[in-house]
């Protein structure tokens, strides 16, 4: 297969040292607080990642992406920031940092960090400044304070409500309240306040300094706000346009400037940092501002995420994103899971029924995963082939912590263990995240299945040994060999970044890289015939001759 499929990097060969590596690269998030716990305190940490980077090169990753890990209160998982350039005491040291970067380096493997900058925490040090500074001072100017309403300030500015339910507006107690549009913890910053905008540049030096090759940029469309003297209502602010780059609070044009000053500070670097947008715009077209190679140069693309399993869906899907990478420049982004969505093997053995992957499903959810019955083969095997298909795509794939392990969503945590805000925001409507952030499982018994040595802060069901690491690791057919066999073949056979589709029957999509590299997939119910040619990979078990029902298959063209 290596003569005709004309590669464009060896396996075997250190990642190159250029400006664009990031372009098709996989990219694995961890979430460090459920990844690998080596000082047994239940919590993973730094050290841990850094125990496991043999893992994570014999998975074939190009880059992890590492959620946040500076010192938080966990009020929102580690979104809430208190120090923008330190590590959680909990988490490690910046010397931990340090040594996790290297073993990473030394393995090829590059770091991209999360960064927060719509909201600190409140107790970052300019919170607690503001809070014990009179109205109107430069301490509050950092943040969004307002006047509340009534002859004393004891009414809200705004009617708004936050992402995770409840009000968007927190009374200090001096008549001003100020702006969170997530939890009350997560105080919103004032962007067109100079010392915060210089201050942001100031910690991508520091991380970029460190030897970070990128950034994740934590709700990247917020940052911009215009809050005119007399605020509208939840009501007018949800009717109001978000397509046009005006919306007070979304996605407003002038964010951009905001990046573009991100922009010098990534190109002081060789090769220059990167950066990848979460922004949830609409329409999509919308994300090739933060895609430009003048701002970020690359946003989440999140529409498979939110796609049922189905070809017509997935195809419109790939060949709108790969219209709009090309006409940015830029290249897209695939991704199923994350730590704020259900997983997506699950997502696909439970009945779509319009919820979003948030909360897919969310009677199911509600209900301990209980109703409806959740189809836990059929929802991995349809994982499996989506995966496939997606990691023969041209551009990024970023692959979610465990998914590789082809863990489902757990939705059996007691009241009590629960700890993601929505939870206790949102009571009986939204059970939260933490169902895809529970520790993985390394060993197929003992303490917390090799997390750690004491019980992981989330809790894992008895199912988890079966799926670890250990459990699968010599298994042939095992998802993890799956991910690793498909992570490799795609290492070397990446090529440019365009596809061609093949005629195939409406349930199956058929397309075919430059090198002659083909990935058919089959989302039907019933086999179809297998096209000619020599088969590298599939996603579960075929013959000679068909493809079985959700499955797919990666080829090479027959000459
Ligand atoms: C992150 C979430 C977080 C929110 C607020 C996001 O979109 O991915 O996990 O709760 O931003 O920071």
């Amino acid at each position: 297969m290596t003569e005709l499929l004309t590669s464009t990097a060896d396996a075997a060969a250190p990642p190159r040292i250029d400006a664009d590596w990031w372009r098709q690269a996989t990219v694995y998030q961890i979430y460090p607080r459920s990844f690998a716990d080596a000082n047994g305190d239940g919590i993973g940490d730094l050290p841990g990642i850094t125990s496991r980077v043999d893992y994570l090169a014999r998975l074939g990753v190009d880059a992890v992406w590492l959620s946040p890990f500076y010192p938080s209160a966990l009020a929102d998982g580690g979104y809430d920031v208190d120090d923008y350039r330190n590590v959680d005491p909990r988490l490690g040291t910046l010397a931990d940092f340090d040594a996790m970067i290297a073993a990473l380096h030394a393995a090829g493997i590059r770091l991209i960090v999360d960064i927060v900058p719509n909201h600190s925490s409140d107790r970052h040090e300019w919170f607690r400044q503001a809070l014990a500074s009179p109205k109107g001072s430069p301490e509050r100017d950092r943040y969004v304070f307002r006047d509340g309403l009534g002859a004393n300030g004891e009414l809200p500015p705004a009617d708004w409500t936050s992402m995770f339910g409840g009000p968007a507006w927190e009374p200090v107690g001096d008549g001003q309240w100020y702006l969170h549009l997530f939890a009350p913890e997560q105080p919103d910053f004032n962007w067109r306040n100079k010392e915060v905008r210089e201050d942001f540049l100031t910690t991508l030096r520091f991380w970029s300094d460190r030897g970070v090759d990128g950034f994740r940029v934590d709700v990247a469309h917020a940052l911009a706000k215009h809050l005119p003297e007399d605020l509208p209502s939840e009501a007018e602010l949800q009717a109001m346009d978000r397509a046009t780059g005006t919306h007070l609070l979304w996605d407003r044009d002038e964010v951009h400037d905001i990046y573009a000053d991100w922009r010098a500070v990534f190109d002081e670097y060789d090769p220059p940092r990167i950066a990848v947008a979460e922004a949830w715009v609409n329409p999509p077209s919308r994300r090739a501002r933060y895609a430009s190679a003048s701002g970020l140069g690359q946003a989440f693309n999140f529409d498979l995420l939110e796609a049922d399993f189905d070809a017509a869906a997935f195809r419109g899907i790939i060949v709108d994103n790969l219209d709009q990478a090309a006409a940015s420049g830029s290249s897209t982004t695939w991704v199923f899971s994350n730590h704020d969505v259900v997983r997506h093997a699950t997502r696909y053995g439970l009945p779509p029924n319009g919820d979003r992957p948030r909360v897919h499903n969310r009677a199911w959810l509600l209900s301990g995963g209980a109703e409806p019955a959740l189809d836990a083969a059929a929802g991995l095997r349809r994982a499996r082939a989506a995966t496939l298909l997606m990691l023969a795509l041209p551009g990024s794939a970023y692959l979610y912590q465990g998914e590789e392990l082809g863990l489902g969503e757990v939705a059996a945590i007691p009241a009590e263990s629960r700890q993601d805000p929505t939870f206790f925001r949102s009571p009986g409507v939204d059970v939260g995240r933490d169902g895809c952030r529970v520790p993985i499982p390394w060993t197929a018994a003992g303490d917390s299945f090799g997390f750690g040595t004491a019980d992981a802060h989330l809790p894992q069901p008895e199912w988890f040994g079966a799926l670890s690491v250990e459990a699968q690791s010599e298994d042939p057919s095992s998802t993890l060999n799956l991910y690793r066999e498909a992570l490799a073949l795609r290492h070397r056979l990446q090529t440019d970044e365009s596809l061609t589709w093949a005629d195939s029957a409406e349930e199956v999509l058929h397309f075919r890289r430059a090198n002659g590299w083909e990935a058919v997939a089959n989302f039907g119910t019933t086999a179809v015939p297998l096209p000619a040619g020599e088969v590298l990979l599939a996603s579960g078990p075929i013959d000679a001759a068909a493809l079985p029902p959700e499955t797919t298959v990666w080829i090479k063209a027959g000459s």
